[in-house]
């Protein structure tokens, strides 16, 4: 789903990238660690491109798939990316869907990334299927999400527009990903009361039956 325009706003503001770098990347590298060097990554919801740099310059990463659903936005992102060359690709497409949006094969990336898309995603249960499938086992999934919480307050009900049905706590999430072979283990924290989560899983190796 996407952003109205006060959103949309705030997610281009200078204090939206200055959480971004000084509170979420330093969690994300703590409960995950960096990335190997020639490691290939996918942004899911990559906005206006601030978190693909950060992936790039404070993860390691060697190359990253950066999408978004919005137009506007993947616009934004390439004009702030020209400089890494073709070590970005951008797409513009749905995260729930990522063969059709980007051609993504089974197993293909080291690292997903997710700050703050999958909230605004109504099937969020298929994006998550599509998370695992598309990492390889031992690869991570690094999430920075807003709960059900959160977004049941007036304030965020008054300011912004999210999907309604369906949405999720921290432990709905956490229970999902581990329905797909993500594994958390303790390497999540959930600030504000719950009003957010943020954490890393792990894909687990695939045991073959004889
Ligand atoms: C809250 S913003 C976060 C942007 C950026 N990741 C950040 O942290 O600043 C959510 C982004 O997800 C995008 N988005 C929403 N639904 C999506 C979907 N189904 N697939 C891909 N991107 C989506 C929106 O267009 C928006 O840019």
């Amino acid at each position: 789903m996407l952003m109205n325009q006060m959103e949309t706003a705030l997610i281009n503001s200078p204090p939206r990238r200055w959480l971004q770098r000084w509170y979420e990347v330093p969690w994300l590298r703590r409960l995950g660690g960096t990335l190997p060097a020639d490691a290939r990554v996918l942004e899911i919801g990559c906005g206006p491109g601030y978190g693909t740099r950060l992936i790039l310059d404070q993860f390691g990463a060697a190359h990253v798939d950066a999408l978004d659903l919005d137009p506007a936005m993947t616009a934004r992102a390439r004009r702030r990316l020209t400089k890494y060359g073709d070590r970005v690709r951008l797409h513009t497409g749905d995260a729930a869907d990522l063969y059709t949006s980007i051609g993504a094969t089974d197993a293909a990336y080291n690292a997903v990334f997710d700050f703050a898309i999958v909230h605004h995603i109504p099937a969020w249960r298929d994006a998550v299927a599509e998370i695992a499938r598309v990492l390889r086992p031992g690869g991570k999934f690094y999430f920075d999400e807003v709960t059900a919480r959160a977004l049941a307050r007036p304030t965020y009900r008054l300011m912004f527009d999210h999907p309604t049905d369906d949405r999720f706590t921290a432990d709905q999430f956490r229970t999902e990903l581990e329905r797909h072979g993500l594994y958390v283990g303790d390497r999540w924290r959930a600030p504000i009361g719950g009003d957010y989560l943020i954490g890393v899983a792990t894909r687990r190796e695939v045991t073959r039956q004889p």
